[in-house]
């Protein structure tokens, strides 16, 4: 299923012709509805951005969010469960039942427009029920023993709240079912690396492929719909080493969205907001954008998750970028205890961005405690580092997202975050704070006092979490409950819940 690294390129794309047909009614569809936002704008300035008037974002609470810990330093912090505005009939789920049966009575010629119509809504009182069930455990904190769970019971500090993500774990597991698009070809399409520092895209991709999870064939009782394109597969097979140009990846996720929204009525249902994509690869956000409603309205699972580039933390999510370089995970996990770490602070990776460029600048082989190298010594096994290190240093790069943040977890090294408008995976859910360090950029050269300045026992703290966070992190064969896989779904799961979608 996973595309091996080392295809030919072929001479064109693969899409039908008659895309490119396509294309012409799509632009002008997107130039129109761009118009009508710009100018409906400021009246539904409300809506805490765009969105269409078929989705409506439904404001948000914080049910995420600790307990007299409100104001949470990272934007993603307004993913959390709002009273959404239905309407009174949408509360009540069996007023649905009502509705179904008499629709279905006389009125024969629209009779499939409006079962499709009642399927809808009766998607979204199941949705209205589930936020309201994970309002309420985000109220009383004691329900657990009501969600006895065979594998896992999230407890403690590295959650925002563990109840409210039980609870809304739960849910998903119950309602959410995902619309994979057949459309399109391999290997652009349907498949992605398996290995590499890109391999979470190809992983994802591949399991929704598979469809073992959360997938269902009938588009009518899907939550969200997923354009299975993969912008890595894309980079290597449309991509002209040195061009600097993308229009051409631009343009056949341009014509992707064409074809399905021409196919299927779900894009023009809700303009792309029950939609999803995701890519690790760091071009992945800016080719969302040739199509503006993909970039403001679709859920956006990305890598390269920077906010000074538009990436919205209350409707997109942050994929983790996991380097599997043999395409194996067995061994990658565990290390030894603190007491078995003489190193304070660990670094190896080159020269890439300002951000290196400072570190490497400040410490690059300078101090015996603070041990940063852009090439390791001959010899010295770089994961052996992050095992006897303390603490692993986990610079952006050229793009913000790093392969160590998950590195640094799987081998029990307190991983410290040096970045600027990142948004750290999972922190919908996780709480960072419990098991990282962040540190400013600014403050790179205050690094070894500031890691001095947590005590042993704090240290001891930090180690025990990321052990413990570090079950959210791993890559399944088979995906397992609470592992990398599904708590990717959950993001997605969770900002579905964050709209309202109407015929
Ligand atoms: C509603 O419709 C479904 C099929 O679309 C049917 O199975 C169900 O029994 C109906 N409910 C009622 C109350 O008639
Ligand atoms: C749990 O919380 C509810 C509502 O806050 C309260 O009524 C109930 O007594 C609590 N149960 C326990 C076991 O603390
Ligand atoms: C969706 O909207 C576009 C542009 O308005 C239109 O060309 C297309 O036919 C619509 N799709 C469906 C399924 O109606
Ligand atoms: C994030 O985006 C901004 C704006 O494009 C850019 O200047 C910055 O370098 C990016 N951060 C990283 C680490 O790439």
């Amino acid at each position: 299923m996973c595309s091996t690294t080392n295809n030919p390129r072929p001479a064109s794309s693969n899409l039908p012709y008659s895309i490119s047909i396509l294309v012409f009614f799509l632009l002008t569809f997107l130039f129109v509805t761009s118009l009508v936002d710009f100018t409906l704008g400021p009246e539904r300035s409300w809506i805490s951005f765009h969105s269409p008037p078929w989705a409506r974002r439904v404001g948000f609470s914080r049910p995420f969010s600790r307990d007299g810990n409100e104001e949470l330093e990272r934007p993603s912090s307004v993913i959390g469960i709002a009273e959404p505005p239905l309407a009174p009939s949408m509360l009540n789920i069996n007023k649905f039942e009502e509705q179904n049966s008499s629709t279905e009575s006389p009125a024969t010629d629209t009779a499939g427009v409006i079962n499709t119509y009642t399927k809808l809504e009766r998607l979204e009182a199941a949705l209205a029920k589930a936020r309201s069930s994970i309002r309420e455990a985000s109220k009383n904190n004691n329900m657990t023993s009501i969600q006895e769970d065979p594998d896992y019971v999230p407890r403690g500090p590295i959650y925002r709240n563990a109840n409210t993500f039980h609870r809304s774990y739960l849910e998903m597991e119950k309602l959410f079912k995902i619309y994979v698009y057949e459309e399109g070809e391999l290997p652009m399409f349907h498949t992605g690396p398996c290995r590499s520092i890109y391999s979470s895209e190809g992983r994802f991709i591949m399991e929704m492929e598979k469809g073992n999870f959360y997938r269902t064939r009938d588009p009518d009782e899907a939550l969200v719909y997923f354009l299975p394109f993969s912008v890595v597969m894309m980079v290597q097979y449309l991509y002209v080493p040195g061009a600097h140009e993308y229009h051409a990846i631009g343009h056949t996720v341009a014509d992707y969205v064409g074809v399905v929204s021409q196919r299927h009525p779900f894009w023009n249902r809700s303009l792309g907001a029950d939609h999803f994509m995701l890519s690790c690869h760091d071009w992945g956000p800016h080719t969302t954008s040739y199509v503006p409603n993909l970039f403001k309205n679709s859920i956006r699972v990305l890598c390269n998750a920077n906010t000074s580039e538009g990436f919205n933390p209350s409707k997109d999510a942050s994929l983790p970028e996991i380097n599997l370089k043999s395409g194996e995970i067995t061994g990658l996990i565990g290390g030894p205890s603190p007491s078995k770490r003489p190193i304070l602070a660990f670094f190896a990776g080159r020269l890439h961005g300002h951000i290196r460029y400072l570190l490497l600048q400040q410490w690059k082989e300078k101090d015996q405690d603070v041990q940063v190298y852009d090439t390791l010594p001959n010899g010295v096994p770089y994961e052996s580092m992050l095992k006897k290190s303390r603490f692993c240093l986990c610079p952006s790069g050229y793009e913000v997202a790093s392969p160590r943040l998950v590195e640094a977890i799987y081998a029990e090294c307190v991983p410290v975050l040096i970045s600027d408008g990142y948004v750290p995976p999972l922190s919908d859910v996780l709480n960072w704070k419990a098991f990282s360090v962040s540190v400013a950029v600014k403050d790179i050269p205050n690094l070894k006092t500031i890691l001095m300045g947590i005590s042993q026992s704090q240290y001891l703290r930090l180690h025990g979490r990321v052990k413990q966070v570090q079950r959210h992190f791993v890559i399944n064969g088979t995906p397992k409950r609470f592992d990398i896989f599904h708590m990717i779904v959950h993001s997605i799961w969770l900002r579905r819940l964050n709209v309202l979608i109407q015929d």
